[in-house]
């Protein structure tokens, strides 16, 4: 039993270096314009760390499909098959056009939960309309309530007037009416171009200059976010968004109900969830990859949901010395 309590205690850190791995693997194709290669760097590095970790665990949310992707592939088995049992999900790069562009607020994210506690959208469930908030506000929001009803409540949940209040909304046509809804309630707005992931964590911890997510991101991100927000105590509710009638008719075929409201706890049921992401480029939370002669720091978040711990990982990684991460930022280099 003690030894169960003690490996569980390690995964938060063991997670860290995985996602410390990619981020330093990745941060080479900052600005180079080239999404695939910055993913494949971060999918190599992530999966490399992941699978000497003393877990047995089942990708849920990864790269999609086996025969498209041949590495974190949903259904594909990673850890070393050791206790505990656990689903995973990943997003080697939450914000690749960001990382492709040289833009701030790309994140490598990886979570883990007990076995069967994340929700695996089917066929049809791309997309959810998201509301996410940090603890204080936890209780204030109710995603069939109209955008003003929410934005006072939360205002008024963190003592706040309306016009406090920062809502962040990825940059996206499908958002038009809720910005306006947004502006008509009287509270600023953080336009993102990507990320929503760390828009919703950004929403729940201190200090961050925002207090809520609002607006349509992808599903798989909504379940990796719901993992941060169970460890931080914030709170998130979710609801799919069909894009067309093909994810309509996708969504009927596989029985999904597109009615239901997602509470955080049906996007990920699981309590004792572990979290981590390390920042690739600068962000409010974590700064990006910064390169010093034979070496880089990286920041991170490590948290988990039964303790409530939320460590922040500052690492300085040098490459001769450690032969793993060290080969791992050069290898982007050799791709050319
Ligand atoms: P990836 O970088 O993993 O592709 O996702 C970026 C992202 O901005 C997510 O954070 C967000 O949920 C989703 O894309 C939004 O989708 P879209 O760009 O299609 O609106």
């Amino acid at each position: 039993m003690s030894e169960q309590v003690e490996m569980e205690r390690n995964l938060a850190m063991e997670l860290v270096r995985a996602t410390e791995a990619a981020a330093l693997n990745a941060a080479r194709w900052m600005g180079k314009g080239n999404k695939n290669a910055s993913d494949q760097a971060a999918v190599d590095a992530l999966r490399s760390v992941l699978n000497s970790v003393d877990m047995d665990g089942i990708v849920v949310i990864g790269e999609g499909e086996k025969d498209e992707a041949p590495m974190l592939y949903v259904g594909e088995q990673i850890g070393n098959g050791n206790q505990p049992q656990v689903d995973i999900a990943v997003d080697p790069i939450d914000g690749t056009r960001l990382l492709a562009q040289g833009m701030p607020n790309s994140i490598a994210v990886v979570t883990i939960s007990e076995r069967g506690t994340m929700y695996a959208a089917p066929p049809g469930i791309f997309y959810m309309q998201k509301i996410a908030v940090g603890p204080e506000a936890a209780e204030a929001i109710d995603i069939n309530r109209s955008t003003e009803w929410n934005i006072k409540s939360v205002a008024a949940a963190l003592r706040l007037h309306a016009e406090d209040i920062t809502v962040t909304v990825l940059d996206r046509p499908r958002h038009e009416q809720l910005i306006k809804e947004i502006r008509a309630a009287g509270a600023r707005i953080k336009l993102i171009t990507d990320g929503d992931v760390l828009g919703a964590l950004d929403a729940a911890m201190p200090d961050t200059g925002v207090n809520i997510l609002m607006g349509i991101g992808g599903a798989p991100e909504g379940v990796l976010a719901a993992c941060g927000l169970k460890c931080i105590g914030g709170n998130m509710q979710a609801k799919p968004w069909p894009r067309n009638d093909e994810d309509r008719r996708k969504a009927a075929e596989s029985g999904a109900d597109l009615t239901k409201v997602f509470g955080i706890d049906d996007l990920v049921s699981g309590d004792d969830i572990f979290f981590a992401a390390t920042g690739i480029t600068d962000g409010e939370l974590m700064h990006g990859v910064r390169y010093f002669p034979n070496g880089a720091t990286t920041s991170s978040i490590a948290m988990r949901s039964r303790s409530g711990t939320i460590r922040y990982v500052n690492a300085r990684h040098t490459f001769d010395k450690l032969m793993r991460i060290s080969t791992i930022p050069y290898q982007g280099e050799h791709n050319h």
